[in-house]
C-alpha cells in the first residue's frame, strides 16, 4: 500500500533529528508537507531539500509552548490546505544526568509543556478538522523512556508515559471518526536530542533517524481497517 496522494501532513519538531527524516522519507509519497519547528533557517533547509526533490513542503514557526502559535498554526494550515490528514506530534526535549528533587520548576514546566502539552494542543486545534473530514491519523513520538523507569530524567519520563496515556485515550475517543492515533517509541537515536547523548554510540548501538521515519511510513501505509496502537524501536545492540 501507498500513502495516498496529495495528503496534508504537519510534523512538529521537522527541523533536524528525526522530524527532518520524517519529512524527508514522506515527501517521496508525494503527500504535502508542513514543517514546523522554532528555527528558521534549519526548516527552510529541510523544505529546500525537499522542494529540489521534487517534493512539495512549507515551514511554519510555531513555538509549541505556546498556545496562541499552535492556534494559528492551525488556522493557517487549515485556511490555506482545507483539511490536514496526518499530524505527527515529534517534537520534545529531555532533560538528563539531575535527580528530581534538584530539578527547577521552570525545567519541569519545559518539559511537560513541550512533551505532553502541546500534543494535547495539537489535538484540540486539528481533531475537530478531521472529524469533519472523515478521517485522520495521529502518529506520536513517544520513547522507550515511557515503558521503563529513567532514573535523572524523571520528568522526561512522565512526560512519556503520560503521553502513552493521553493518546491511548485519545485514540478510543477518536476511533468512532475513523481517525487512528498510533505511538512509536524509539530507543536511544542518533540526534542532537539532550546533548547529543546518542549521537556518540555506535551505529547498531543506536537507531538512525531514518529508522524511526521508516516506522511511520510503515503505519501511514496499513490497510484502512486496521492500525497500530504502538510500536516499540530498539537499536540492535545494548550499549
Ligand atoms: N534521540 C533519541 O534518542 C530519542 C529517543 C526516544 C525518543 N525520542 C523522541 O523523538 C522526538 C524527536 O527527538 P530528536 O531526537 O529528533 O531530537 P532533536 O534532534 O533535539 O529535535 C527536537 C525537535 O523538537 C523541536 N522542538 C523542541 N522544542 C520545541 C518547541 N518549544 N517548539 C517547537 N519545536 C520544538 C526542535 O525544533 P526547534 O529547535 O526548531 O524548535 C527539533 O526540531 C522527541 O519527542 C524525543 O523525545 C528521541
Amino acid at each position: 500500500m501507498q500513502i495516498p496522494d496529495q495528503q496534508i501532513i504537519v510534523i512538529t519538531g521537522a527541523s533536524r533529528g528525526i522530524g527532518a527524516a520524517i519529512a524527508l522519507r514522506l515527501a517521496k509519497s508525494g503527500a504535502h508537507l508542513v514543517l514546523t519547528g522554532r528555527d528558521r533557517a534549519k526548516l527552510q533547509s529541510v523544505a529546500d531539500s525537499i522542494l529540489s526533490a521534487g517534493g512539495t513542503a512549507e515551514a511554519h514557526l510555531c513555538d509549541l509552548r505556546d498556545p496562541g502559535q499552535i492556534e494559528s498554526l492551525a488556522k493557517t494550515v487549515l485556511s490555506r490546505r482545507g483539511r490536514c490528514d496526518v499530524l505527527i506530534n515529534n517534537a520534545g526535549l529531555g532533560r538528563f544526568g539531575e535527580p528530581l528533587h534538584s530539578l527547577a520548576p521552570g525545567e519541569w514546566d519545559r518539559i511537560l509543556e513541550t512533551n505532553l502539552r502541546a500534543p494535547y494542543l495539537l489535538v484540540r486545534a486539528f481533531a475537530p478538522a478531521m472529524i469533519a473530514a472523515g478521517g485522520g491519523h495521529i502518529i506520536n513520538i513517544s520513547s522507550l523512556a515511557g515503558r521503563n523507569p529513567l532514573p535523572n530524567a524523571a520528568a522526561y519520563a512522565a512526560s512519556k508515559w503520560g503521553l502513552n496515556g493521553l493518546m491511548y485515550s485519545v485514540a478510543e475517543e477518536l476511533r468512532p471518526h475513523k481517525i487512528r492515533v498510533s505511538l512509536i517509541a524509539p530507543g536511544s537515536t542518533q540526534t542532537e536530542f539532550a546533548g547529543g547523548l546518542s549521537a556518540k554510540k555506535s551505529p547498531l548501538g543506536a537507531l538512525a533517524p531514518d529508522d524511526v521515519a521508516h516506522v511511520v511510513e510503515m503505519l501511514l501505509t496499513q490497510a484502512d481497517a486496521s492500525f497500530v496502537s504502538e510500536v516499540l524501536i530498539r537499536p540492535t545492540l545494548k550499549s
